[in-house]
């Protein structure tokens, strides 16, 4: 059993609050994704985790134990680093083998074989054991600082940006390995990114993290279509979902700079009248607008294409609409050009309403 559970943490280092109140749990054999921008507080909860530095409050809960006192080495957890740490001096085998030798572990050099060679075939660097780390490439040598922790089979791993310092190419070919690798270990998995495409397609849940506290915990489908406030939703989807101020009066909501009025789902009108909302933000994902023929649909409005960017299977459109800026994703089969006009519908239904001063999501 390696569930692993936070309970009202705190860390701050001199006057520099690092987590505010940090409560998560993280279930048997997950796949967590800690998601936050630089300064969030995501390699300080890891440490925490790891036993590096001690909390100020709160508990840490492994299995049944609770291990806030326990050294390190007592806690049973390997971590994996964002910069290698292998030794210079030594071959890809001796590296493996090292967190196996201490003197509190008394294995064999027999069982020492055995898991390193396990390491090195699941990982697939059994041809590179007798190389120096110099003599690998970036992606080899973090595979070998992941083997690192395989070896020791711990109760928890915890991964801080293991992937940030790798080419885009080969980022992408290890997110699919590792995402392998945690289904076929079945261990559980904290994994630390500021990376959004990293979180939503390897994590089975996100928990999103900023100033030292958590905003939203819940699944990538969850993040992404039920985002608790603007800054989640900001955070994950690229383009970015558009935000675009919006008045509310008498039933009728109008898009402030598109100068535009807005058909709103029935529950959508709902909770701005129970709550007497006059100003909203309202978040529109690029996915959710679409180029029409005509302007028959309910939420309608002409812009002109102000850039289109092409990523190849899709075109991101800029759109400039009254007085606003809107991104839109389209086909290429479109063939939109640099200053067309064009009629779009917003799909309003799917889109999201935050509260102007708070920001949190108004369901
Ligand atoms: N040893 C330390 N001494 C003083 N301040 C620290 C220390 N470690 C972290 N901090 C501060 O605590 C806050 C959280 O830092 P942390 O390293 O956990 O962020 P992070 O989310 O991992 O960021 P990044 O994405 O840049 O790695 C930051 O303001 C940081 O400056
Ligand atoms: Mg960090």
């Amino acid at each position: 059993m390696a569930e692993l559970k936070l309970k009202g943490i705190k860390k701050s280092f001199q006057n520099i609050t690092a987590l505010k109140k940090l409560d998560l749990e993280v279930k048997d054999g997950e796949f967590f994704i800690l998601l936050g921008p630089t300064g969030a507080g995501k390699t300080t909860t890891l440490r925490l985790i790891a036993g590096l530095e001690k909390t100020d409050e709160g508990e840490i809960i492994l299995g049944d134990d609770l291990i806030n006192s326990l050294n390190p080495a007592e806690r049973d957890i390997a971590m994996v680093f964002q910069y290698y740490t292998l030794y210079p001096h030594m071959t890809v085998k001796e590296n493996l083998a090292f967190p196996l030798r201490s003197k509190r572990r008394h294995f064999t050099e027999e069982e020492i074989e055995e898991r390193v060679m396990k390491a090195a075939m699941t990982l697939h660097i059994e041809s590179k054991l007798d190389r120096k780390p110099t003599e690998l490439s970036g992606g080899e040598m973090q595979r070998v600082g992941i083997g690192r922790a395989l070896v020791r089979d711990p109760r928890i791993f915890l991964m801080d940006e293991p992937l940030s310092n790798l080419d885009a190419k080969l980022r992408e070919s290890m997110r699919s390995e590792l995402a392998r690798l945690h289904i076929d270990m079945g261990q559980t998995f904290i994994y630390v990114t500021h990376d959004q495409v990293e979180a939503m397609t390897m994590g089975d849940r996100i928990g999103v993290l900023n100033e030292g506290e958590i905003l939203q915990i819940g699944t990538p489908d969850e993040i992404y279509n039920k985002p608790a406030n603007k800054f989640v939703a900001t955070f994950v989807g690229s383009p970015q979902i558009n935000l675009v101020e919006a008045d509310y009066l008498d039933g009728e909501m109008t898009l402030t700079d598109f100068n535009k009025v807005i058909t709103l789902t029935d529950t959508q009108k709902k909770i701005l009248n129970e709550n007497n909302i006059k100003k909203v933000i309202c978040g529109i994902r690029p996915e959710e607008i679409t180029i029409v023929k005509n302007e028959e649909g309910k939420n309608c409005c002409t812009g002109k294409v102000r850039l289109k960017q092409s990523m190849g299977a899709e075109d991101i459109l800029n759109i400039k609409v009254g007085e606003g800026l809107l991104k839109a994703i389209v086909s290429p089969q479109l063939k939109i050009k640099n200053g067309d006009d064009v009629i779009l519908n917003i799909e309003m239904s799917r889109s999201h309403l935050f509260d102007f001063v708070t920001g949190e999501a108004l369901r």
